[in-house]
């Protein structure tokens, strides 16, 4: 149901197949009230919005909505043909104090009137609950996750994590909710942390949830709309988004950006090129009649939150979302209190990071400093250093080799024996890269250009060199030398006999068929696979990290270069 095309870190790109069409996430599904439409959903399609979320609570409540509803379903009642949630009622509860409808009826109720996704009625536990009440509420709200999951039929069911603002809590209904038959996992409570622009807490308690989350389902952050925070939302990892915001800052005279929030009414410019923006002026907003002005501004919100979620893709395909959410936190300091927050939770971050990206880092962060500090302490390095800014001393045979290549200066080096061992050792330790130059080195480079293509010894070939990426590709030959050097459970992904087979053959590994793995191994990273006796099949490169098998993540594993 929910696949995983693309990560970095946290961060992923996925696709959420509903049965009314595809999520491709990380996404917005806007509010739409049934009783009051700022926007048509027509207009909100529009503005870019592929999923929508509506409240099942409110219809249910309402005669004739209820009775429509169940004719029709729900779908036809707001007229859109995509993806559509419903919430539960939850979010009442929290404002009113109470709601009036039983946990199981609204569970059927969602289901019957063809939610593609609905909600279970969670309990939403205030931020300034004690831990005691936050636990006993959690064990509410996982009582009702297990009672719904047998009604949802057709439905995807979300299954919300409570707890507060206690981590050990948020951790704990992590791990509950993912023991269950559910298919979304929404982060509830979160409400008044963002209105109270505590984001420093919030990424802390997201951070926990995540800990224990199966990663193989999307992450729900409830009532997150403001585009601000959706680069440090994904970057934490979550995939989806809802909120009323769009519209309710249209209707207060707000507008939203990527880098914060103004009043129409002080602006003189509109420093924005969306449809609405381009083809008026503020003047000309500002004087237009009220419910004409609040729907232009709810276009120019929702025009923005999809542009902005457009920009977090592409970054998070780059491998630039870090540098993103460092543009952001320039215009939000609330962000950058996210950012200090994840320093604390470096060593945790690390066993997520890749071993290289797509684009270079142009900022210094936590976790991959602990990476790079922690493969440099592996390699053995000798010669000359260069002083990289986030990284400091690092040996000049690696300037060409990501992520230590210094911003913004390639040069060009000529190859030696010394050089490619620097390299080696750098990615596979300095054992591993004496073992695979012992021997008759030739280095096989492009006549054009100089660039290392190939590393040959005693006749066999061993390494090939990613140019792009100044880092080596494994060949049969070296994954052989390398299984005969270091000792399991080293670069090693240990999979399941009926996996071998087909790994033999040189088809890709699957997650589900990972037995165990090297947690020193980091997504992107050549790997062997192995069989529970240590044979040596195939190589490849690792596509998830370790850290995400282990908590059940599915889909590809291994993508094999070459049977052995
Ligand atoms: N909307 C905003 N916050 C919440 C929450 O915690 N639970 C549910 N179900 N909906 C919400
Ligand atoms: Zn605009």
């Amino acid at each position: 149901m929910f696949e995983v095309k693309t990560r970095d870190g946290l961060a992923r790109i996925g696709r959420l197949a509903t049965r009314h069409g595809v999520l491709e996430t990380p996404t917005l599904l806007p509010v739409v009230n049934p009783r009051r439409m700022t926007l048509s959903t027509a207009e909100i399609r529009d503005c870019g919005a592929s999923g929508l979320i509506t409240n099942s609570y409110i219809i249910s409540r309402h005669e004739e909505l209820r009775e429509r509803a169940l004719a029709e379903g729900v779908h036809t009642l707001v007229e859109w043909e995509g993806p559509l949630m419903t919430d539960s009622g939850t979010f009442q509860s929290h404002v009113y104090g109470d709601v009036e409808i039983e946990p199981q009826a609204i569970v059927e109720f969602q289901r019957d009137i063809g939610s593609d996704i609905g909600t279970v009625l969670d309990v939403f536990t205030e931020p300034e609950f004690d831990a005691g009440r936050a636990e006993s509420e959690l064990a509410e709200t996982q009582a009702r996750i297990e009672a719904a999951v047998p009604l949802k039929g057709e439905m995807l069911l979300a299954a919300t994590v409570q707890g507060g603002i206690h981590p050990e809590l948020r951790e704990r209904a992590a791990s509950l909710v993912s023991g269950t038959e559910s298919d979304v996992h929404p982060i509830g409570g979160v409400v008044p942390l963002m209105e109270q622009y505590r984001y420093g807490e919030l990424a802390g308690l997201i951070l926990a949830a995540k800990r224990a989350l199966v990663p193989s389902r999307p992450v729900h952050l409830f009532g997150c709309g403001h585009p601000s925070l959706f680069a440090l939302a994904t970057l934490l990892g979550c995939d989806l988004f809802d909120s009323a915001s769009y519209a309710k800052f249209a209707a207060d005279g707000r507008m939203m950006f990527s880098w914060g929030t103004r009043r129409l009414a002080e602006m003189q410019e509109l420093p924005c090129g969306c449809a609405v923006c381009s083809a008026t002026t503020a003047a000309e907003l500002q004087a237009l009649p009220d419910d004409k002005r609040e729907r232009q501004l709810a276009r120019h919100n929702l025009l923005v939150s999809f542009a902005e979620l457009r920009q977090v893709r592409e970054a998070v395909r780059g491998g630039q979302l870090w540098e993103l959410v460092v543009a952001r936190a320039a215009g939000r300091p609330e962000v950058a209190d996210a950012l200090v927050a994840l320093e604390a939770e470096g060593e945790w971050l690390e066993k997520w990071e890749p071993a290289f990206r797509p684009q270079q880092p142009t900022s210094a962060r936590e976790p991959l400093r602990r990476f790079v500090q922690d493969r440099l302490h592996h390699a053995k390095t000798s010669s000359e250093c260069y002083d990289h800014p986030f990284f400091g001393a690092i040996d000049q045979e690696l300037a060409d080799t990501a992520p230590l290549r210094p911003p913004g200066n390639v040069r060009q080096r000529s190859w030696t024996p010394e050089r490619v061992h620097a390299i080696a050792s750098y990615q596979f330790g300095s054992a591993a890269a004496d073992a695979l130059l012992k021997g008759d080195v030739e280095l096989v480079t492009s006549r054009n250009t100089g660039r290392l293509r190939n590393v040959i010894v005693d006749g066999e070939h061993r390494l090939s060199l990613s140019a792009r990426h100044g880092l080596f590709t494994l060949r049969a030959a070296g994954a052989c030398v390398i299984h005969a050097t270091c000792a399991a459970p080293q670069h090693r992904v240990v999979v399941h006999a009926d996996s071998a087979e087909f790994n033999r053959q040189g088809r890709n590994a699957f997650c589900k068929f990972v037995l165990e793995c090297d947690q020193e191994l980091h997504c992107q990273d050549e790997c062997l696979i192995v069989t529970e006796s240590d044979e040596l099949v195939a190589v490849g490169k690792l596509k998830v990290a370790p850290v995400e098998i282990a908590l059940g993540q599915q889909g590809l594993a291994v993508k094999v270069r070459e049977a052995v």
